[in-house]
C-alpha cells in the first residue's frame, strides 16, 4: 500500500517537472514529455535528487551521493542529496548548477545554467540559502550563505549575492543590490548602483581637457605679432629608477 502511494506521489511530482519545463522554457512548446524526460538535464537531475533525498532522509549509507555523483555526470547540476527542494523547481539548461548541502529551495523556482547556492567558507551547521516561493535566479548568479531569499524575487545573471533579499525585489550585480522593490525602480541618492562613476575615465577625461587647453596656449605663445620666440624655459624631464639599481631584478631573470 505503502509502496503504491510512494509511486503515485513519485509521477505526480514527474508530472509536475514536466509541466514546468513546458511552461517556463519556450524551447519545450510541442516537445512530448516522453522527449523531456530523456533530454532535459534539469528534470533528469531533479528525478535524480528526489531519489536521492528519500534515500538520504531514510538513513541509507552512500547509495544517496552515488545517485547524486552519477546524476551530476550525466547532466552537469550537482545537488546534495540532503538539499530541501519544493514543487515545480525548473533548471533550465543546468551545467554547472550546484545546489549545497543546507541549502532549501521553495516551489515554483527557476534556475538557469551556472547557478550557485553555495556557502561562503568552512561554516558548518546552516550555511546554504534559503530560496523561496517564484524566484529566477539567471545564469551564473552565485547566491552565497545562510541568507533568504524572498518570494517572487528575480536575481539577475552573474549577481553575487550575499545579504538577504526582499520579497517582490529584484538583485543585480557584485555585490547583488536592489534596482526593483515591488515592480518601481529604487530611488535615493546612492541608489544608483548601475552607472556608477568611474573615477579613472573622469581623471582621464580631465587629463585630455587640460592638454588640449596647455597645446592652445603654447600655440598662441608661439604665434607672437612680432615674430619673436617666447621667453619660455625649457623644462627638464626627471626619471626615477623604479628598479633598484643593484642586486636581482624583481621580474626575474
Ligand atoms: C534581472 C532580470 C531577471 C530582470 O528582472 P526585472 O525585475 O524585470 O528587471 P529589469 O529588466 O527591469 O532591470 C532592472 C535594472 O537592472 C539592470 N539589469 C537587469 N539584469 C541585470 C544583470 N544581470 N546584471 C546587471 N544589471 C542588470 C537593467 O538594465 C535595469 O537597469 P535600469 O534600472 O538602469 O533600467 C533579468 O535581467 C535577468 O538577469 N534574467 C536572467 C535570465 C537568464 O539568466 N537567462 C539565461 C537564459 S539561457
Amino acid at each position: 500500500m505503502l509502496g503504491l502511494r510512494t509511486i503515485a506521489r513519485a509521477a505526480a511530482e514527474l508530472r509536475c517537472d514536466v509541466r514546468s519545463a513546458h511552461e517556463r522554457d519556450p524551447a519545450a512548446s510541442g516537445v512530448g514529455t516522453v522527449e523531456i524526460l530523456t533530454t532535459w538535464p534539469g528534470v533528469q537531475a531533479l528525478l535524480a535528487h528526489r531519489i536521492s533525498h528519500r534515500l538520504h532522509r531514510h538513513g541509507v549509507p552512500m547509495l544517496p551521493r552515488l545517485v547524486a555523483h552519477v546524476s551530476r555526470v550525466l547532466t552537469g547540476i550537482e545537488i546534495h542529496p540532503a538539499a530541501r527542494i519544493g514543487r515545480a523547481l525548473f533548471i533550465d539548461h543546468g551545467s554547472g548548477v550546484v545546489i549545497g548541502e543546507t541549502a532549501v529551495i521553495g516551489d515554483d523556482v527557476t534556475i538557469y545554467q551556472g547557478v550557485t547556492l553555495g556557502g561562503t567558507g568552512f561554516q558548518t551547521g546552516k550555511r546554504h540559502p534559503t530560496v523561496g516561493n517564484c524566484v529566477t535566479i539567471g545564469s551564473g548568479a552565485k547566491l552565497l550563505g545562510p541568507i533568504t531569499v524572498g518570494n517572487n524575487a528575480k536575481i539577475g545573471a552573474n549577481s553575487v549575492v550575499i545579504n538577504d533579499v526582499p520579497d517582490n525585489t529584484t538583485v543585480v550585480g557584485n555585490p547583488g543590490h536592489p534596482v526593483r522593490v515591488e515592480g518601481r525602480k529604487v530611488e535615493g541618492p546612492d541608489a544608483d548602483w548601475i552607472h556608477l562613476p568611474d573615477p579613472i575615465a573622469d581623471a582621464m577625461g580631465a587629463l585630455g581637457r587640460r592638454v588640449v587647453e596647455l597645446e592652445a596656449q603654447v600655440r598662441e605663445l608661439g604665434g607672437t605679432p612680432d615674430g619673436t620666440k617666447p621667453d619660455v624655459a625649457p623644462v627638464e624631464a626627471e626619471v626615477h629608477v623604479l628598479r633598484p639599481k643593484q642586486g636581482r631584478s624583481p621580474a626575474g631573470g
